[in-house]
């Protein structure tokens, strides 16, 4: 006979998690560290109480009140039902803010999605070109059946990602350009000139895709973003996301920009509509104009910035300037970003550890004032644990 098992069925997305989680009932905070997508048995659908969750750059001030309403509602009237209708209504909202049509938008469940069918579509026809640090994780998905690897191009000394060097290394095998702006994990921002100019001297080579997940964090977001390069008929894709200024990370919606003959050509790697939900869709179509909740959330993430760039500074440490909602933290020659992750864990602080062969960096979040107060508090212990170590 089967037993009700509720721990069971909550995916762990790691082997470390899944053994915490099934010999003590409860993921301890260190296996939770292990992955920003885990959650615990005991709380579905979100972070543990007294868990300061700082690894995955979400907004905990989301959803806003009116999404919140709108999600009830549209769950209601529209749960039993496919979401077609939504999605087109949210997909013209899009186009309209733009001047764009329908065919030049793809909504799916969250911008991962389409980030990897871009990426898969793109490999169908040759190797996608990136920096060495960037937010990989869709140009990677290829990877994984077969496909070829990411050609990288190192960052510069200060870690910005370097434009000439990446327009340099375009070859005939380059099918697509993957830049992130604002950049995940070095929250760092390209200057909008220099970024517009390689992007109409690039997009003659190849497909450039510009990943503008953090744009509405920025003070002048508009200022910086390419999207108006697609109207004026230039090779560029820009994906964007409900997840981080709109707090909608759970709810999955993102959306990816581009001429209809990019987005029909990425599109036969997709599903259609038939990720979207009516839920998400609902959340997104509430937020996309509040600009109140926007502002309140800058306000909150500007906050939680100045805690953790004051704590940083108080400890002797040094940070990249930041427009996102994450720090990148230098913990010094011998800094060790794992050690510190795995202190940070021992004290219900979850952040995220080393990224590739970048050792003394450590990325944290902002989220809830008083769990970035958390992480504040627990640097001293935490840096006295790796260093001692
Ligand atoms: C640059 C960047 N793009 C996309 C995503 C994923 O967003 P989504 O939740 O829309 O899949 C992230 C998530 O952290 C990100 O940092």
């Amino acid at each position: 006979m089967m037993t009700h098992n509720p721990s069971r069925r909550i995916f762990l997305g790691g082997s470390l998690a899944a053994t915490a989680a099934s010999s003590t009932g409860i993921l301890t905070p260190a296996a939770l560290a292990a992955s920003p997508s885990m959650d615990v048995p005991k709380v579905i659908y979100g972070p543990q109480a007294g868990i300061a969750k700082l690894n995955a750059n979400e907004n905990p001030y989301g959803p806003s009140p009116a999404a919140l309403k709108a999600i009830a509602n549209a769950s209601s009237s529209g749960g039993a039902y496919y979401a077609y209708n939504a999605g087109m209504y949210l997909t013209d909202m899009i186009a309209e803010e733009y001047g764009l049509s329908a065919k030049n938008i793809s909504v799916t469940a969250g911008s991962s999605l389409i980030l990897a069918f871009a990426a898969l579509a793109a490999t169908s026809k040759g190797v996608i070109l990136g920096p060495d640090l960037f937010w990989d994780t869709t140009s990677k998905a290829p990877i994984r059946q077969g496909g070829p690897e990411i050609k990288r191009v190192p960052n510069t000394a200060d870690l910005s990602i370097d434009l000439d060097a990446i327009y340099n290394a375009i070859d005939d095998n380059v099918a697509m350009v993957h830049i992130c702006n604002p950049n995940n994990p070095t929250g760092k921002i390209l200057d909008p000139k220099k970024l517009k100019a390689f992007c109409i001297k690039a997009s003659k080579k190849t497909l450039v895709l510009v990943d503008e997940a953090y744009n509405e964090l920025i003070e002048d977001g508009p200022s910086h973003s390419m999207i108006p390069l697609i109207k004026q008929g230039h090779n560029i894709i820009v994906a964007r996301t409900f997840s981080k200024i709109f707090g909608l990370a759970g709810m999955r919606v993102g959306y990816m920009l581009g001429s209809e003959e990019n987005m029909s050509f990425i599109n036969r790697f997709g599903l259609g509509g038939y990720s979207l939900n009516q839920a998400g869709l609902a959340a997104a179509i509430a937020s996309y104009k509040d600009e109140a909740f926007k502002d309140f959330s800058r306000e909150k993430v500007a906050q939680a910035k100045d805690m953790i760039l004051t704590a940083v500074k108080e400890n002797g440490l040094t940070a990249l300037p930041s427009s996102t909602n994450f720090v990148f933290v230098n913990l010094g020659d011998n800094g060790d970003a794992n050690a510190f992750q795995k202190a940070m864990a021992e004290q219900n602080v979850l952040i995220r550890g080393q990224y590739r062969a970048y050792k003394p960096w450590s990325r944290v979040s902002t989220g809830r004032i008083e769990d970035v107060k958390m992480y504040v508090d627990a640097i001293p212990k935490a840096l006295e644990a790796i260093y001692r170590s």
